[in-house]
């Protein structure tokens, strides 16, 4: 029986990958033959031997193959897709524990290093092993998880996540789904995309009317910028809940902050009365993460800064983040600017904190993350609780250095009267928000919860500067490639 049979009777399903592979508690055994599919990374050819090294995406390391016949390998290519068959032995190379002796090689899809176009130039695998430049693979996004930082970007996700949701679902929240589809702007910002269809799916024969398509929900329709206020119709029933959700903004920025289409934990929880409790919750969620075990972010943080490596050690252990109210951060603010002109943008009580105001705070005055709580009123959305002297709203802002904003978040106004106010104040249709002023006349409790944008934290955990690499396929004004 061929090598390649005896092992088509042995496995059924799914392969180990690459990872499950190199992982500790699998043995090598030597005498069962084992299938690995992936893409060649790279290729050594010696005159008795060749090394590749295959990749399926599972890990950061790639498996080593062996080849003892060098003409195995003869028609590897980099970026080829291969199907290897062998015996996984412990290897003797110094680099990695485990290697594959390969006996069989099925090239499955090709990568032909050059290629002749059909207007006849050629073109090259875009993919080279060689330093290939940000702005050059975000041109290329559609291969960008091709590159190791690119593929860590995409696992690290996953690893936040996971850390995110076993965080949340300790504490007793419920995982849960909100609409994409909505009916109001959540912040208020005038940030939100309008959807409709294109055409009338039937013609009601008035030609000036089918050029209007009628609104395909009988109302305007908006992709929404925040899940937070379908999440509080459900915490007004399920107590604790939690959702990652897109969100989309149409903010012309162009700063590496700012996505159009980005993602955001948001959490969300009946019977809280203290900007403080919301606080604690964040820190925690953040601290998981901080925590979590994962070979991609190592990877990633591989020549970080090692300040910047110490303030993300620092954070995560046991000691409480610092508190400190907006006034508190605007006098301070005040002080450095009336002695060394540090910022660009004006400082004062009631202004908004700048970017660079908000990195000072974090970088400077507290050299780690910090709360920034009890904002103007009109510097926040109508829906954050008002405090009781009137001028400020029961909120916070976690700003950390080299980013600033991480997350927002605020105690929610249960008062049916004051929210009306609220909603009159910051002049929004009444009509659009009658369900959520329901939410407060039919048990209405006390609640808050905060939004954390997921690729500020990939960036901030990883040191990644720009939000752009954090995400595979970004969005921002100007530029959506596929
Ligand atoms: O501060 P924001 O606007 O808060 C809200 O949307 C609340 N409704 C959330 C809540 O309380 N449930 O946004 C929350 C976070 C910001 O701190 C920031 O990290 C991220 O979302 N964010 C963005 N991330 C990428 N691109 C953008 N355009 C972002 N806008 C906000």
């Amino acid at each position: 029986m061929s090598l390649r049979r005896s092992f088509a009777t042995l496995t059924k399903g799914l392969r180990p990958t690459i990872r499950q592979l190199l992982s500790q508690s699998s043995q090598a055994s030597p005498t069962t033959p084992i299938q690995v599919n992936g893409w060649v990374k790279s290729v050594r050819r010696q005159k008795r031997v060749a090394f590749a090294v295959i990749t399926d995406g599972s890990s950061p390391l790639g498996l080593q193959a062996v080849f003892l016949d060098p003409a195995l390998a003869r028609s590897l290519t980099n970026g080829a897709a291969v199907r290897l068959t062998g015996m996984l032995a412990n290897s003797i190379g110094a680099g990695q524990a485990k290697e594959l002796q390969v006996h069989t090689v099925d090239i499955v899809g090709e990568c032909n290093p050059e290629i002749l176009t059909t207007i006849l130039s050629m073109q090259t695998y875009p993919i080279q092993k060689k330093a290939l430049t940000t702005e050059y693979l975000r041109d290329h996004c559609h291969l960008r998880t091709r590159t190791d930082e690119g593929a860590s970007v995409v696992r690290l996700r996953h690893d936040t996540l996971n850390a995110l949701h076993s965080y949340f679902q300790a504490q007793g929240f419920c995982y849960a789904h909100t609409p994409l589809v909505t009916s109001s702007d959540c912040e208020g910002a005038g940030e939100t995309f309008r959807i409709g269809t294109l055409l009338s799916s039937q013609s009601s024969g008035d030609k000036e009317a089918d050029k209007q398509p009628p609104e395909f929900f009988g109302r305007p329709a908006y992709l929404t910028v925040s899940a937070q206020l379908h999440l509080e119709a459900l915490s007004a029933s399920i107590s604790r809940v939690f959702t990652i959700s897109p969100c989309f903004r149409a903010e012309r920025s162009q700063t590496g902050r700012h996505l159009a289409e980005f993602w955001m934990l948001e959490a969300e929880w009946a019977f809280t009365e203290s900007v403080d409790d919301l606080c604690q919750v964040a820190e925690d969620a953040i601290k998981s993460t901080l925590r979590q075990p994962s070979a991609d972010l190592a990877a990633l943080q591989t020549g970080m800064d090692p300040s910047r490596a110490k303030i993300l050690q620092d954070a995560a252990r046991p000691d409480r983040w610092p508190r400190i109210t907006y006034t508190e951060a605007i006098i301070e603010l005040e002080k450095v600017q009336a002695s060394r002109r540090l910022f660009e943008f004006p400082v004062g009580w009631g202004r908004t904190l700048q970017s660079e105001h908000e990195r000072w705070v974090a970088e400077h005055l507290v050299g780690g993350p910090v709360f920034v709580t009890d904002y103007p009123t009109q510097l926040k959305p109508f829906y954050m609780r008002q405090n009781v002297e009137g001028d400020t709203v029961a909120c916070f802002d976690l700003l950390v250095p080299h980013l600033g904003e991480l997350i927002g978040g605020s105690l929610r106004e249960e008062r049916e009267d004051k929210l009306l106010q609220a909603i009159e104040h910051h002049g929004l249709n009444l009509e659009d928000y009658k369900w959520y002023v329901d939410l407060r006349k039919y048990g209405g409790a006390p609640h808050g919860g905060f939004g954390l944008g997921f690729e500020r934290l990939i960036s901030w955990l990883s040191g990644i500067e720009n939000i752009r690499e954090c995400i595979p396929m970004p969005r921002w004004a100007g530029r959506m490639l596929l």
